[in-house]
């Protein structure tokens, strides 16, 4: 592979200022394997502590409201998370999509304000074990994505710098079963292929393919393997330095995508 793998926590709604320690410990780490991008996404609340104290990893946010500002009780816009220190948001989670009903449309204009306020997006797509079971996986993936993200004459010129798409299969979050490499190659070529549509061969083929769902220690180098994986979204075990770095060191040693 051409870029560095990028290597994200998620840490969802798990964390508090006691969970800084583990943010520092994951920032020294990183700083001793350079070859690889680390970056974390604490819940809102760490945002900026997480920002003043890092020197090597970036931080992120979850989510974005859609909106620049206005009457939104208890929403949060990408200029707020990007002054917090933000410099990327995930969007499109199957979480957000499933428990507040995220549509495709909705996603795909919190990614127009994200870029806006100059964050880079991590796009996340994946279907259900539903959808993979009745063999149609594939052209979900493929619809879900083209409708979330932003025309191409919408994006910003450095595409590739700015955007990061996630597959995550629904059926394969925390469940301790991750997809198997075969599943994961059909689904990134099917995805660099769409990315090379729709913003052309030199920036679709450069943008990142993260995989995500039950990536652990111990499964990372037999994924990072797999062409068109630029490195992984990591739900639980991103919540301490040590099973998160032990992905990241699997990500540094050399693999040829
Ligand atoms: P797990 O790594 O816990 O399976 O979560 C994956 C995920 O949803 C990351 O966004």
């Amino acid at each position: 592979m051409t870029r560095r793998p990028y290597i994200v926590g998620n840490w969802k709604m798990h964390g508090t200022r006691a969970m800084l320690s583990e943010a520092r410990a994951i920032d020294r780490a990183a700083q001793r394997h350079m070859k690889v991008e680390v970056a974390i996404a604490p819940p809102y609340t760490l945002i900026h502590a997480i920002h003043r104290e890092a020197e090597q990893i970036a931080v992120g946010a979850q989510d974005c409201h859609q909106a620049d500002g206005g009457a939104h009780t208890g929403d949060v816009s990408a200029a707020m998370i990007a002054d917090a220190g933000a410099k990327f948001v995930i969007l499109g989670h199957s979480e957000r999509r499933q428990m507040h009903g995220e549509s495709d449309a909705l996603v795909r204009a919190k990614a127009e304000s994200a870029l806006a306020a100059g964050l880079r997006i991590i796009m996340c797509c994946g279907e259900s074990a539903e959808t993979r079971e009745s063999g149609k996986a594939v052209a979900f993936v493929k619809r879900q994505l083209k409708a979330s993200l932003p025309p191409a004459d919408a994006m910003p010129a450095d595409v590739a710098e700015r955007l990061t798409i996630a597959y995550e299969p629904i059926w394969a979050i925390g469940t301790g079963t991750a997809a198997t490499t075969d599943d994961i190659a059909e689904m990134h070529g099917v995805i660099r292929a769409l990315l090379v549509d729709l913003f052309g061969p030199e920036q679709g083929a450069e943008v990142r393919i993260l995989y995500g769902g039950s990536v652990k220690p111990d499964n990372a180098a037999a994924i990072f393997a797999v062409p068109d994986v630029g490195g992984a979204l990591v739900g639980g075990a991103s919540l301490t330095a040590d099973s998160f770095m032990g992905i990241a060191l699997a990500a540094s040693e050399p693999f040829e995508n």
